[in-house]
């Protein structure tokens, strides 16, 4: 069976989702815990009768790790605390590009209300996640992820607006963002970002009148695929690795990666062909694409990559479309030019990777460890940018710890939403850099737990998805002595 086609695996990721998901693991941990290995074994023999043909092979492998009662001792230290150890730009940058950096940073910071009244400002909605990019890209400095508050809840009902919180959304939780698997009501594919607000009763919004989605039977029937916000520190590096490193990459160290069971596959892009990097599922080729498409998605705010309202009720579009566009006025070049999109864009192309911590003997040894545990075959610790036509971004070894491609990441972290060529259970290797102080983890922010975070990689095939490509990494890890473990852990919040 393919497991990229949403349409023949629908009806059984259903059953995956919300609750059952939980209790799954929650029943997976508990075996973990109080179960003697011989009996996983057995439980194990039993599930394979479950395998789809396809899955067959990795079977010896799962009843290897199965056979391997783990323990895990290691705590996570938490996230290294304030100040922030990213959030500059990058020190390579000209003395023109340095001169344009205050411009970037306060289209990055910027509110948008509904009315547009200046080429800089306005154009939110008719339907919006949050206000500001830097509201969502947060922490631990402006660029990043969440921040530990959530600032949803100051924007819901701001100005008027008459929205309710969804459920899922949490005061000291991540800000998430969520699509819907299906059409809802139908068994038709959906896949798109559903906006959790409109701006309905806000004193700008005039007589439009739209409602929200509806999260809560959304939520009831297992149709929500929620996403957490990723980092963009050094996206302008991953940008232009050259693709040929990428798959030269892929290529290496193939013995150890099938002894691990480890195989991933790179994310083509429709357009030129190349390799794509950003987004859960690198759904997405340049930070430019994805700063036009934030824009629109996120904030309704339409721009010259994505020019048209998503949602077009009459009454509900206030401003002509584009909402933002390049300004020619000759004598503003540093302010205004070019459109609000694209000098996103150069800020988050800009930001130079987050800075590790000092290091200590733990951390040194836990480096080991992450490369004999096999992390690393997944999580490759570095790709050297080429000579670029910007000279600041290029020959630029970056730690980044991620092989940009997407593996089958188990039952457990499928979200049943399949996008582009990465299937339902397929994600990006995220990159590591900067874990070191970020608050959440996995594409929908389950834990802020680091420990957790590695043991949910874990999980056997069913009757919808094959077993988890890391699971003898994981077993590898659990099988580390409780102090290999713990130096492992130290060295992820040393990143
Ligand atoms: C509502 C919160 C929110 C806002 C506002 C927001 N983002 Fe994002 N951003 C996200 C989420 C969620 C993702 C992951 C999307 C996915 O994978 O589907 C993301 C991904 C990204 C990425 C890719 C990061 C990576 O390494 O994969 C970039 C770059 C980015 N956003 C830039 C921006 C810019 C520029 C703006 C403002 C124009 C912005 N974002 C506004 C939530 C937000
Ligand atoms: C088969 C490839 C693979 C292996 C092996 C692997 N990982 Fe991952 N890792 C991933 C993927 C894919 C994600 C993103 C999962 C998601 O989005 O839900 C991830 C996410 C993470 C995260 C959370 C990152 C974030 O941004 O939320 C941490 C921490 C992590 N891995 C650590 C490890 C450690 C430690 C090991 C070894 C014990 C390991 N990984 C082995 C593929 C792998």
């Amino acid at each position: 069976m393919s497991f990229r086609d949403t349409t023949k695996t629908k009806g059984k990721n259903m059953s995956l989702r919300g609750t059952d998901l939980q209790a799954q693991s929650k029943t997976w941990k508990m075996l973990r815990v109080i179960l003697p290995a011989a009996l996983l074994l057995a439980a194990c023999t039993a599930a394979t009768a479950y395998l789809p043909k396809k899955a067959t092979k990795l079977v010896a492998s799962m009843r290897a790790n199965a056979s391997l009662a783990p323990t895990v001792s290691a705590v996570d230290p938490g996230p290294r605390a304030l100040p922030a150890s990213a959030g500059s730009f990058l020190s390579t940058l000209s003395a023109n590009e340095q001169q344009i950096e205050p411009s970037l940073t306060t289209e990055f910071n910027r509110t948008h209300d509904v009315i547009v009244t200046s080429p800089t400002d306005g154009g939110l909605g008719p339907r919006f996640n949050e206000n500001s990019c830097a509201s969502c890209h947060a922490y631990p400095a402006v660029g990043g992820s969440s921040p530990p508050t959530n600032p949803l809840f100051s924007i819901y009902n701001f100005n008027g607006a008459s929205n309710t919180m969804p459920s899922f959304i949490t005061s000291n939780g991540p800000i998430l963002e969520a699509r819907f698997i299906n059409q809802p009501g139908t068994t038709i594919p959906d896949g798109t970002v559903h906006q959790l607000f409109t701006i309905k009763g806000r004193s700008d919004a005039g007589s439009c009148s739209i409602s929200q989605p509806d999260f809560a039977t959304a939520a009831s029937q297992g149709n929500l695929a929620l996403r957490q916000v990723p980092p963009t520190y050094g996206d302008g590096l991953i940008e232009v690795i050259r693709n040929l490193d990428i798959v030269s990459n892929m290529n290496s160290n193939q013995t150890i990666k099938a002894s691990l069971g480890i195989s991933g596959h790179p994310i083509y892009s429709g357009n030129d062909g190349s390799i794509q990097r950003f987004g859960w599922k690198a759904q997405v080729r340049s930070t430019l694409l994805m700063a036009g498409n934030q824009m629109n998605v996120e904030m309704g705010v339409t721009n010259e990559i994505f020019p048209n309202e998503i949602d077009q009720t009459p009454g509900c579009v206030l401003n002509p479309v584009p909402e933002t566009v390049t300004n020619f006025n000759p004598n503003i070049l540093t302010e205004m030019f070019p459109g609000d999109a694209e000098r996103a864009e150069h800020f988050t192309q800009w930001l130079a990777p987050p800075t590790p911590g000092p290091s200590n003997n733990s951390t040194k040894n836990g480096k080991t460890q992450f490369t004999n545990a096999g992390c690393v075959y997944c999580h490759t610790t570095s790709f050297t940018t080429p000579a670029t036509s910007r000279p600041a971004l290029g020959n630029i070894t970056i730690n980044l710890y991620s092989d940009l491609l997407v593996h089958h990441m188990g039952p457990g972290l499928a979200d049943g939403l399949a996008q582009g060529s990465a299937g339902p259970d397929e994600f990006r290797t995220a990159p590591l850099w900067g874990i070191g102080q970020r608050l959440w983890f996995m594409h929908d922010g389950r834990t802020n737990n680091i420990v957790t975070a590695i043991e949910d990689h874990y999980s056997l095939g069913n009757g919808s998805y094959p077993a988890s490509e890391a699971n003898q990494s994981i077993t590898n890890f659990n099988n580390l002595s409780p102090k290999n473990q713990q130096d492992l852990v130290n060295f992820l919040r040393q990143l």
